[in-house]
Parts: C-alpha cells; structure tokens; sequence
C-alpha cells in the first residue's frame, strides 16, 4: 500500500469553509453509518468557518491530492479545567474512491503531533462504530486498545449502532514514535 506524504495533509482554516463542509456532509451520508450526527443539524457556512479558525485548544486536518480536499479529522483538547490534560480524535473521513493509499493514517499521524506537541496532554481518546472495521484496525496500528463498548449509541432508519470507546496514553513505552515530537503544521 502505498503511503500518502505527510507534506499532503495540513492544518484546514476558515479558507477552507466550502471544501471542509462538502467532505463533512458526505461523510454523514456513509452507508453504514461512521458517524451519529445527521446532515440536517451540520453547522451553516458560517458556524463551520468559526470553527475553522485558529484555537489553541483544537485543530481541524485536511488530506489533499493536488488541490482537492479528499479526507479530513479533528482533533480537540476535553473543555473542562480539570480534563484538559485529555484530547478526542473526532469526524476521521477519507472520500471512497481515495482510500487505501494512506491518506487515513496520514491523517491520524498528524492529530497525533498535534497532541504530543500540545502543553499537558497525556490521554486521546475516541469513538468509533463497531461496524467500522477498517477505522478500527488503523487506530489500533497507532496502539489505541478498546476499553468499553458503548451500547446503541444512535438509531438510523430503524437500526441501532454500537461504539467502541477506544483510548491511547501518550508517552507510553509502546513504540508511537510515528507521533513524536516533530515538524508540525502551524495550527
Ligand atoms: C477509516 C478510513 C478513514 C481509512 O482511510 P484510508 O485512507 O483508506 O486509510 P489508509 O489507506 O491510511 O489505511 C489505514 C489502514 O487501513 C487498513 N487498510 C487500508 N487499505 C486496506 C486494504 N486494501 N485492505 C485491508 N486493509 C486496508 C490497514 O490497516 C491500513 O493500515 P496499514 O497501512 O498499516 O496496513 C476510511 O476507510 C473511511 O473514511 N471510512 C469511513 C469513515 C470512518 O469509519 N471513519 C472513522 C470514524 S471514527
């Protein structure tokens, strides 16, 4: 498999709005489901864009081919003054015909950095459909272990949808060195 540069995934901006929302939508319209929320209670334009803007506490990733944005994550520090030393990996997406050729891992990779370069996060955690197995396993090739299974988390058209609760503590003795210290996207 080949795998996508790094230098082709960076920090999404407020610049970004237009191309962020399109990818965000079709990953809501993902049969099975990836994700809980529905399209219909997205962010407008100008909400995704406040979103977008630069935050100490939070940082949205693009993969691109060429200029095309064709996967996106985020990644945000927990808001609590007592959970802040805890990060969530959220809205991971690749668009189908770009899977397989790295640009998931790229992206993780990436979120990653940012954690281990952001001040007094220690713990990321996640959330991801039980159905989902290919997200799965590359979570897992970065060392995020299972530690629950939240039941019937979200209903759609009938059919209900369990999550696995997923956790990686940084500066572990694992071996996560893909997320060391390094270069990273100004954020
Ligand atoms: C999960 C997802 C983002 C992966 O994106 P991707 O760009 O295809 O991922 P990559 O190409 O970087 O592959 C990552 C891992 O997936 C697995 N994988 C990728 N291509 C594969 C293939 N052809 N066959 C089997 N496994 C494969 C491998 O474990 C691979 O890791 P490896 O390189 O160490 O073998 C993508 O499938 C997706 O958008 N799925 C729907 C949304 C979703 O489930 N999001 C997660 C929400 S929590």
């Amino acid at each position: 498999m080949q795998d996508a540069s790094s230098a082709s995934v960076r920090v999404l901006t407020s610049a970004d709005t237009e191309a962020y929302r399109s990818v965000r939508l079709q990953a809501l319209y993902e049969q099975p489901p990836a994700f809980g929320s529905l399209p219909e209670v997205e962010p407008n334009l100008s909400e995704t864009a406040a979103k977008l803007a630069k935050s100490n506490d939070r940082c949205f990733f693009g993969a691109f081919q060429g200029e095309q944005l064709i996967g996106i994550i985020r990644i945000s520090r927990y808001e609590a003054p007592n959970e802040k030393h805890r990060a969530y990996i959220a809205g991971l997406y690749v668009l189908p015909s770009f899977r397989c050729q790295g640009y998931g891992k790229a992206l993780v990779r990436e979120a990653l950095r940012w954690a281990a370069i952001a001040s007094g996060i220690r713990r990321v955690n996640l959330t991801v459909v039980t159905q989902q197995e290919m997200a799965i396993r590359l979570y897992q090739s970065f060392g995020f272990h299972v530690y629950g299974t939240e039941q019937e988390t979200f209903s759609r058209d009938g059919q209900f949808y369990d999550e696995y609760l997923m956790t990686l503590e940084l500066n572990s003795d694992n071996d996560h060195s893909v997320y060391q210290k390094g270069q990273l996207n100004d954020c």
